[in-house]
């Protein structure tokens, strides 16, 4: 085991473990973004530089601080190690640059972006974006592209961030997509118009942290806010079974895994579960998923709602007691 201390916090780690790893095991602020990393897939990581942090001593045998920001979710920790994630006015600075970089080919479509509420450059972009951005020449685009029958690609909103491919790579038999050509004209796409169609694929769209891969099957059907989320499972042969329904009334809009506190997911489910099983009657319904306070998707308490239901709480002043605090909306003078 090494010590290593983040933020001001001691923690001890099996030797190997990332900084961004042992970020998570201490949580909240402290925990770096991350837009390519994903635990449950292999050789991710090293591709978006959200993740960046410094390190202010090396570790107990050299203390000397490290020369340049590293990136978190690849540079392991060493015993007496030193970083500083939220702390630090450069980490924050740096992370502000990335996100520019990011947003330089991303279009700013969340009005009509299926991924709005759950995208994570757009909760970067709150927190660190700028307000108008500095870049001057046009924006790439792209012609918007079905990546097999169920799933839409905007290449326009890709961030490269290699998740997808990944799923591609490890979770079904055959790859046939990947990254094509280099620099600003790299895309994601099928190799020869092959279709993805195998039983796992539906995994890239849960991956993806924008909205450049979405579900065919619930594309603007409700904003993700309007819905209520809820565990749910059923007997399945080819996945845990084990997944999140987003519900609007008793119909069920979409189906996706699971996901844990860093938003990835749980279980990897199968393309069944997630595409054909959409009747309520299909799941043996468990409870409100939990989302994060601080999500969008919360706002709309369908959380205390269904503990309402099953008597949790016994008035709404409750609810509302519970309800996260939106800032109060600017009025002109
Ligand atoms: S489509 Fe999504 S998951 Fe795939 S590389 Fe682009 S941003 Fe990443
Ligand atoms: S999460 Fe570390 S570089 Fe992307």
């Amino acid at each position: 085991m090494v010590k290593v201390t983040i933020d001001g916090i001691e923690i001890e780690v099996p030797e190997g473990t990332t900084i961004l790893n042992a970020a998570r095991m201490i949580g909240g602020k402290v925990v770096p973004p991350a837009m390519c990393y994903y635990s449950k897939l292999k050789t991710t990581g090293g591709y978006c530089r959200t993740c960046l942090v410094k390190v202010a001593a090396g570790s107990a045998k050299d203390p000397r601080p490290m020369p340049k920001l590293v990136v978190s979710c690849s540079t392991t920790v060493q015993d007496g190690m030193v970083v500083l994630s939220s702390t630090s006015p450069e980490v924050a600075e740096a992370r502000k640059g990335v996100v520019e970089f990011l947003l330089i080919n991303h279009p700013l479509d969340c009005p009509i972006c299926d991924q709005a509420g759950e995208c994570k450059l757009q909760d970067l972009g709150y927190e660190h974006g700028l307000a108008k951005t500095r870049y001057e020449f046009p924006r790439r685009t792209f012609e918007k592209e079905d990546i097999g029958d169920k799933i839409k690609l905007h290449m326009t909103r890709c961030i490269l961030c290699y998740r997808c491919v990944k799923v591609g790579e490890q979770l079904t038999p055959k790859r046939v997509h990947g990254v094509m050509n280099r620099g600003d004209v790299a895309e994601i796409s099928t190799f020869v118009q092959n279709n993805i169609d195998n039983e796992f694929s539906g995994n890239m769209i849960d991956v993806c942290p924008v909205g450049a891969l979405t579900d065919k099957t619930f594309r603007f059907k409700s904003r993700v806010w309007y819905t209520k989320p809820m565990d749910a499972h059923r007997d399945c042969k080819k996945c845990s079974g084990k997944v999140a329904l987003w519900m609007k009334g008793e119909e069920v809009l979409r189906v996706t895994a699971r996901k844990d506190a860093n938003n990835e997911a749980i279980d990897f489910i199968c393309n069944e579960c997630r595409f054909d099983k959409k009747n309520a009657s299909d799941w043996v319904i468990e409870k409100p998923t939990h989302i994060d306070r601080h999500s969008v998707i919360s706002a709309n308490h369908y959380e205390k709602e269904e503990q309402l239901k099953l008597g949790k709480f016994t008035d709404h002043k409750m609810i509302e007691k519970e309800a996260p605090k939106l800032p109060a909306p600017k009025t002109k003078k």
